[in-house]
Formats: C-alpha cells, structure tokens, sequence
C-alpha cells in the first residue's frame, strides 16, 4: 500500500521551530514503522535523523511516538497503525526532553535520573565462589521489573514529568523499585532516601500513562506503588 508519511523534522542549525515533512512510501502490512523510516532515509532523504540499533524491541533506542502514543518503532507493524492505501502515519520524538535533531532526542537529563537511583546491585558481603543465589520465589517479586530495556516511553508519556523536569519519573522509579526489592541488595536505605524526596515517589499520581505506554508491558505503577509502601515503612522505623 502507498502511505502518506509525516515527519517531525527539526535541524538546530538551520531551523528555529520544528516543521512537518511528508513522504509517500510503498509499505507491506508486515513492515515495521522503523521499516519505514528507514526506506525514507536510504531512498528518499539520507538527512532523516532517529536512533535505533537491534531492530527486536531489545536495545531501546529508538522510542518515539507514533501516531501520537509512545511506541518502540520497530515493535509495531504498519498493520497495527495503517490498513488501506492513502492512510497517513505520523512520527515525532518523544514529549518532554529537548530534540537534539528530528527523531532524536537529548536524554541526558533521562540517564542521570536513572544513576540517581543506584541502579546497581549493592552487597558489602565478600563475593561468592561463583554467583549470589536467590531463590525462583525471590526473584518472581522482580521479574517484571527487570525487562525494562530503558527506553524512556513511560517517562516521556507521563503528565508528572511534563510539569516537573527534575522529577525522577517512571523509568528511575521502577529501576529503584527492582534493586530495593531484590533480596540480595542491601542498599534500599539509601536508595530509598533518593526516591522518597520532593522529586521522587510522591508525584507518581498513577495516571496509568506509563503503563500504556510500556512496550514490555511492565506494570510499572503497581511496583511503584509497592515502593511507596515500603518508602512509608521505612520511615516509621
Ligand atoms: S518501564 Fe517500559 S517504557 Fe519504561 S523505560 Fe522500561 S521498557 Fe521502556
Ligand atoms: S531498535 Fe532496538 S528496541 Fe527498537
């Protein structure tokens, strides 16, 4: 099928707004959208700027929204978001960090919230012979936690870090909420002082929009809620 394509292209060196572009592109109905960008750049305009490296929906770099909602690009087929001839797709970097071109967008800010939680697993006990064990109960707790690939789609479709920057949003969380919940970790007192702050916990406001926007469907707020839990607990000793 023929699909009208639109592009949200920024260039900081020659543009002072984002502007629209649009492509016409033949696509299968099994092509990914990351398929279609990529036909773009290889056949239409090498200029066309976006991240992805696995193609499998592993790597987590190429997040951008799709027809409005958050989507890894190459986890979604042009069935999902196109079904006849003349049907339009629109892409445009994820909401709420700055572009640093086109598709592409700054996530420095993204990453040093995620250090921010020590996203590491913190055990002051002499190494073992070979690996910490841990029990198939004990790791079910964190099971859905740990296939998060840090794309960034929940952060940058949550209301909360729109109006707060410096808020440590979805991503961070959950990562705080799969070390502290890990029982081999024993950092969670001082993880747990990070994420109980001005910037941390409390403004989750389960909006639910990171769920909906998780590719790994990872139930983020409910772990996040978890958390809370434990943060309340914590403190009363
Ligand atoms: S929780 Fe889901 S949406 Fe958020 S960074 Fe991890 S994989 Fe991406
Ligand atoms: S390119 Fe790696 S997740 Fe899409």
């Amino acid at each position: 099928m023929r699909l009208n394509v639109k592009v949200k292209r920024f260039n900081p060196e020659t543009d002072t707004a984002p502007h629209w572009q649009d492509y016409v592109v033949e696509a299968e109905e099994m092509d990914t959208a990351l398929y279609i960008l990529l036909k773009i750049k290889w056949h239409q305009d090498g200029t066309l700027t976006f991240r992805k490296s696995c193609a499998h929906g592993i790597c987590g770099s190429d997040a951008m929204q799709i027809n409005g909602e958050n989507k890894l690009a190459c986890s979604i087929l042009v069935k999902e978001i196109a079904s006849k001839d003349g049907d339009t797709i629109a892409f445009e970097p994820l909401p709420g960090s700055p572009v640093v071109k086109d598709l592409v967008i700054d996530q420095t800010r993204f990453f040093d919230k995620y250090r921010a939680v020590l996203p590491w697993l913190v055990n002051n006990e002499a190494a073992p012979e070979k690996e910490r064990l841990q029990s198939p109960e004990d790791q079910e707790i964190i099971e859905d936690a740990t296939k998060c690939i840090l794309c960034g789609a929940c952060t940058h479709a949550c209301p909360s870090t729109w109006a707060d920057p410096d808020y440590l949003g979805p991503a961070a969380l959950l990562k705080a909420f799969r070390y502290t919940f890990d029982t081999r970790d024993e950092g969670a007192s001082d993880r747990l002082r990070v994420v109980d702050s001005s910037e941390g916990l409390w403004k989750c406001y389960t909006i639910f929009n990171c769920v909906q926007a998780c590719p790994k469907e990872i139930d983020i707020t409910r772990w996040l809620s978890a958390l809370k839990r434990r943060a309340v607990l914590e403190k009363a000793g």
